[in-house]
């Protein structure tokens, strides 16, 4: 019968204590609420003795959880596992999770013992901890560097003092997926009261292996896997959760493992997890990335469009991933990809020439790079040059600001064969040439995005601003690089403005419309 691999989530622990800001209580409950309705079985939400802030959350958190196991870390000092106890007790069940160094080289340059020492001090704490709860964990801290027969030495001897869980950290990412499930073989082999404990392994990603380590432990007898929402952590970060659990699910043919997390909330955790420690996520990340379900080339998105499993392995929506799988509009799409978004809105092959869309969409991907569904929409239908071109342009911006008297800002924009002028006071700068722009041109949209990024070329500096905007239940973007930063956010919103006219214009005409800003 298929075995339940358990998850470990240390988020708040491991990832937290990578953070350049530490979570406040509050966001920590958040994403421990979040955690929960993930299913994680047991959660390690902080170091209680590391600070008065981290002892509260823990307390907080414990109260407030009731579906998974509450875990607090501790060294192996009794004041720690007092602490960490404490801070716990509020919960029905909790864990105290205790760790010490067991490398050769931690344990002489660092702690300044011999391994009898270690053992000695790893059984007491053991014992120590047993008298608050009768789940406690111990961590070999650099496991994955410790000589076999210490290691299996020290692990005999902790779970003989009543470790239920032992965790095999490769607290530096040094391993190989084969040298760490050789690690987990040989405790099995050699340990001879190893079937009293769960064996768990925590990996980390110097050399990019903690997931690959994570499933090879998997295979080797593992039963707990420790890890991060999108492998955040100390250094290059943790196991990765999200892509350990995918992985047991989609390759259910070669595990015979399964795990109780809900997987369709994965992608909306990872989110909570990504916004509140502001840690954003690598586009091309497995799972969870803005990449992970795009398709960019043309031979891929015309077998995409065939037959999803071709490209697919997995489905957005198996991970709640509600905006599906897309095909990347760019040079390298081919018509099937045209035909695709046409269709998505509503337009019949015979509706407009593809031949002559096309042409058209190649010349505007290679100058835009990504080109959207909406720009289809308006070259398909365009009646002259004059259609695909820019209609608004910015011809004077001019602000005033005041940290006591407020913000006046007044924009002179170029729209068609008129210049047209505006004026907005305001206390937020954004907001005030959003207000403008909605007046002179009358198109009203909701800022829903802006980011800004750096850019030096040449020794100096740019700023590029990427905007997104809702208009009428759809999304336009729009790019803008500029060596002022107002003056970018200016260009990028104007961007935007002139797409949603040109498509609102193809529509108009579609539908014999007139549209006031004509
Ligand atoms: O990486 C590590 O060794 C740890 C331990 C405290 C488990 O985080
Ligand atoms: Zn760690």
């Amino acid at each position: 019968m298929s075995q339940r691999i358990i998850i470990f989530d240390t988020t708040l622990r491991d990832g937290e204590q990578s953070l350049q800001i530490a979570l406040n209580t509050k966001k920590k409950l958040r994403i421990a609420l979040a955690l929960e309705k993930l299913g994680v079985d047991v959660m390690e939400v902080g170091f209680p003795i590391s600070s008065p802030e981290d002892f509260r959350s823990v307390q907080v958190i414990a109260k407030k959880i009731k579906n998974s196991l509450v875990c607090g870390l501790a060294r192996c000092v009794d004041n720690d596992i007092d602490i960490a106890a404490r801070a716990l007790q509020v919960a029905k069940n909790f864990r105290i999770h205790i760790f010490l160094a067991t490398s050769n080289l931690h344990i002489r340059s660092k702690l300044k013992k011999n391994f009898d020492q270690i053992v000695e001090m790893a059984v007491h704490s053991v014992k120590y901890a047993r008298r608050y709860t009768d789940d406690v964990e111990f961590s070999c801290e650099d496991a994955g560097r410790t000589s076999i027969n210490n290691l299996c030495r020290i692990v005999e001897a902790t779970i003989a003092a009543g470790a239920r869980t032992i965790n095999i950290p490769d607290t530096v990412g040094y391993t190989t997926p084969l040298q760490f499930s050789k690690i987990i073989t040989t405790l099995y082999e050699r340990v001879l009261n190893i079937d009293e404990a769960v064996i768990s392994v925590h990996c980390h990603d110097d050399l990019g292996m903690a997931v690959g380590n994570s499933v090879a432990a998997i295979q080797a007898g593992a039963r707990q896997i420790e890890g991060t929402l999108n492998g955040i952590g100390e250094r290059a970060g943790n196991t990765a959760l999200e892509e350990v659990i995918m992985a047991i699910k989609v390759r259910s043919d070669l595990f015979d493992v399964h795990t109780n997390i809900c997987h369709k909330e994965i992608y909306r955790t990872s989110k909570i997890v990504s916004k509140l420690c502001n840690m954003p996520i690598s586009p091309n990340k497995a799972i969870v990335g803005s990449n992970a379900f795009s398709h960019s080339s043309g031979i891929h998105q015309d077998g995409m469009l065939k037959n999803r499993q071709n490209y697919e392995i997995l489905t957005p929506e198996s991970i709640g991933r509600m905006e599906g799988n897309s095909l990347n509009l760019t040079s390298r799409s081919g018509r099937a990809a045209l035909k695709y978004y046409m269709r998505a809105m509503g337009y019949q092959d015979g509706d407009y020439d593809m031949d002559k869309l096309y042409n058209a969409f190649l010349k505007i991907a290679d100058e835009k790079g990504q080109v959207f569904d909406y720009d289809l929409e308006s070259l398909a239908f365009a009646t002259s040059y004059e259609d695909t071109q820019d209609y608004f342009y910015l011809e004077d911006l001019n602000i005033q600001y005041s940290y006591i008297g407020g913000i006046t800002t007044s924009i002179k924009l170029f729209c068609g064969n008129k210049t047209y002028m505006d004026t907005s006071a305001g206390i937020n700068l954004l907001n005030a040439i959003h207000e403008v722009l909605t007046k002179i041109t009358n198109i009203s949209t909701v800022l829903k995005k802006c980011e800004f990024f750096i850019k030096n070329y040449d020794f100096t500096v740019f700023i590029k601003v990427n905007v997104t905007v809702e208009f009428e239940g759809r999304y336009f973007y729009g790019v803008s690089l500029s060596k002022d930063i107002l003056e970018s956010f200016v260009k990028s919103m104007i961007n935007v403005l002139n797409s949603i006219r040109r498509t609102c214009q193809v529509k108009a005409k579609l539908h014999n419309e007139l549209r006031k800003y004509n």
